[in-house]
Order: structure tokens, then C-alpha cells, then sequence
């Protein structure tokens, strides 16, 4: 399959995270039969390299609870702080460069990626990393944005349409934009990426968190990242949202939210041609990514027309509320109890 320029062999991509910052876990991913692998974040920031000294890392139970460590199940969720890697970027891109060779040669395309802080030092490191992969990821929705001043989040349309456009200038291999999910409206977003020449868009970064301990503190003593699978459904609205906006000829990569093969087939049958799987891999290894493309790929031998006539299936049976003929009965009356009232 084709996403954005780039060829693919199933949509289950690795997203970025501390799991793709160095030689062997990019190799671990990349041999777990990824799609794609997103490497690690970089920008230009020595404050966003020091952030990850302080980086920390809660999973939370469904009651809220902190799980002990190693001890994380897959429908947790995961609120934490966390950097950029803490790199010389020469180095990092002889580190891209045979990452990318080894995916090349597996054919799972490896994308070098940037978390923004200033636009014009993107535009300098994407040139850079455009000779040693094959596309880069732009994330401009950083969920630490207002704690960690050293990475940006764009909500406004404006913003994100210049940001993209410097960025764009600088190189002419494929460029996906990572679009945050909180911003009132994440579709103008997209489109603006799009306009200023995104290749592709990335839908949607993780949410800012909090989460009090009663204990008289907080988990992790600090505001933080949070994205769970809860999260999956607000994911999707924006996927779907772009899909029917943007229309079929513009890529949509889905993350946030995805821990089974099940919520890989979600994001899919909502618009989105791939799918950047992370937490679910911090949890139980790079082998869920096998675990994934296998869920996917069985079920998808179900359907006639396979991966292709699947992307964006769900959106052709959603009407607005308007086309909804009204029920026979109200549809309030079963939550109110036997009375009634
Ligand atoms: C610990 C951690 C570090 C991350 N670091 C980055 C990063 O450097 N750049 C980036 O674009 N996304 C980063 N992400 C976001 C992931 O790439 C992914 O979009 C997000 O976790 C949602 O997918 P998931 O629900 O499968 O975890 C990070 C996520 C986690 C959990």
C-alpha cells in the first residue's frame, strides 16, 4: 500500500517514542514486521534534550490506580512526562541512515521525525535528515507544549500552515504532519497542513493530563502526557471528521488510542490508510506488532475489496443528526429507572 508517497506492507506502524531512540530498538521494530517505524523526535532545543532527565512514566488502571511497575496491562492507560532524544544530530542521522537501510532491506520505510519548536530549525534539521530516510514526520501537537516550552503545540490554523510551509520548503521527500487532538477545530488544521503541502497528516498526538494521587499529591508530582484507550473513540471522530473533509486522496495516519488489532481495523474503517501503534508496545513488546498485523490481516481476508475498499468504510452509514429519522419510542426512558422518573 502506498501512504503518502511511501510503500508499505501493512498499515501497523511503530509511532515514536523512547522505543525507536536508539540503534536496537529501531532494529527490534522494524523486525517485528512494522508497516513503518517512526524513530524518535528531535528538534533543535538543548532544554527539550534535558527534558528527558526528568522524564517518568505512570500506567493507570481503569479505577485510576497507579499499577506497580512492570505490572501495566494493555487496556491501561499511560500519563507521563517525557523529552526529546538526547542526541548530537550528526550522530543521530548515521543512526537514522542505517535504520533506514535495515528497513529498506525488510521493506518497512523508517521516517525521521521532529517535535517543532522553532520552524526554521525543523526546515534545517528535515533537510539534514532527508538524505538518510525516506520521509519525515513533523509533530506539531506536542502534548507538553505549555510545561515544556522547548517543543510547540499548534492549535491555530495560521500557525500550522506556516510552520508546515517552512518545513515543506526544505525538502522533497514525503512529509507527514502529526496534528494535535485538542484544538477546536482539528479538520481547519489539517486542511491548512495539507495546503502548505503536508503529504501526509497524522491524526491526533496525546492529550495533556493530570492526575491527582489523594494522597495529597499528584502522579508523577507534575502535570503530564496522558493517552489510554479511552482516547480511541475522540481519535476517531477527528480521523473520520478529516476523511469527509479532505476526501479520500489525502493519506490520514491514526494514532492514539490503538492497543488491539481490533482498534487498528477501527482507525481504519474511519479513514486512516496506517495506524502509529506505541503504548501498546511499551506495555507487552515490540511483539505486538506481529500480534496486530496478524488481527488485521485475517480480517481484512474477510472483506471483499480487502485494505483498499475498507479505509474510510465505517463513514459511508454516519449521518449527520439532521438525516436521523426520529424513534417510534423515547430512547431516554430506560436510564431513568422502572418509574419513569
Ligand atoms: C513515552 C512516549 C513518548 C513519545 N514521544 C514522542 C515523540 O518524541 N514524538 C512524537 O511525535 N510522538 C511521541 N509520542 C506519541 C506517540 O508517537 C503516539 O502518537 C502516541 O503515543 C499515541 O499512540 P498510542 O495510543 O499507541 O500510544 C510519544 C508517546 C509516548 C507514550
Amino acid at each position: 500500500m502506498d501512504v503518502a508517497g511511501l510503500v508499505t506492507a501493512n498499515p501497523v506502524w511503530v509511532g515514536s517514542s523512547e522505543l525507536t531512540m536508539t540503534p536496537a530498538g529501531l532494529a527490534a521494530c522494524v523486525d517485528a514486521g512494522a508497516g513503518a517505524v517512526v524513530a524518535k523526535s528531535v528538534n533543535e532545543s538543548d532544554a527539550a534534550r534535558r527534558q528527558l532527565d526528568i522524564a517518568d512514566y505512570a500506567f493507570i488502571s481503569g479505577d485510576r490506580e497507579v499499577r506497580p511497575a512492570g505490572e501495566a496491562r494493555r487496556e491501561d492507560g499511560l500519563l507521563n512526562r517525557s523529552g526529546l532524544a538526547q542526541v548530537d544530530l550528526d550522530d543521530w542521522l548515521e543512526v537514522l541512515a542505517a535504520a533506514a537501510g535495515h528497513g529498506a532491506t525488510r521493506g518497512c520505510p523508517v521516517l525521521g521525525s521532529i517535535t517543532l519548536g522553532d520552524p526554521a530549525a525543523a526546515a534545517r534539521i528535515a533537510h539534514a535528515m532527508a538524505a538518510a530516510v525516506p520521509a519525515v514526520e513533523l509533530n506539531i501537537g506536542a502534548p507538553h507544549g505549555r510545561e515544556a516550552r522547548a517543543v510547540r503545540q499548534l492549535t491555530e490554523v495560521d500557525a500550522v500552515r506556516e510552520a508546515v510551509r517552512i518545513v515543506r520548503s526544505s525538502v522533497d521527500i514525503p512529509l507527514l504532519v502529526k496534528l494535535p487532538g485538542q484544538a477546536s477545530d482539528v479538520v481547519a488544521l489539517a486542511r491548512a497542513a495539507r495546503s502548505a503541502g503536508a503529504d501526509g497528516i497524522g491524526l491526533v498526538g496525546r492529550y495533556p493530563g493530570f492526575l491527582p494521587d489523594l494522597d495529597g499529591g499528584a502522579v508523577l508530582g507534575s502535570w503530564g502526557a496522558w493517552g489510554s484507550p479511552a482516547c480511541l473513540p475522540m481519535s476517531l471522530y477527528w480521523v473520520g471528521k478529516t476523511r469527509q473533509a479532505l476526501g479520500a486522496d489525502v493519506p490520514l495516519v491514526g494514532t492514539n488510542g490503538a492497543r488491539t488489532a481490533a482498534d487498528v481495523l477501527r482507525f481504519l474503517a474511519a479513514g486512516a490508510r496506517a495506524v502509529e501503534v506505541v503504548t501498546a508496545l511499551w506495555i507487552d513488546g515490540p511483539g505486538v506488532v506481529a500480534e496486530l498485523v496478524a488481527g488485521v490481516e485475517a480480517y481484512l481476508a474477510t472483506r471483499e475489496g480487502g485494505l483498499d475498499a475498507f479505509v474510510g468504510s465505517a463513514l459511508a452509514g454516519t449521518r449527520d443528526y439532521a438525516d436521523i429519522p426520529p424513534r417510534p419510542s423515547p430512547a431516554w426512558l430506560p436510564y431513568l429507572g422502572s418509574s419513569g422518573q
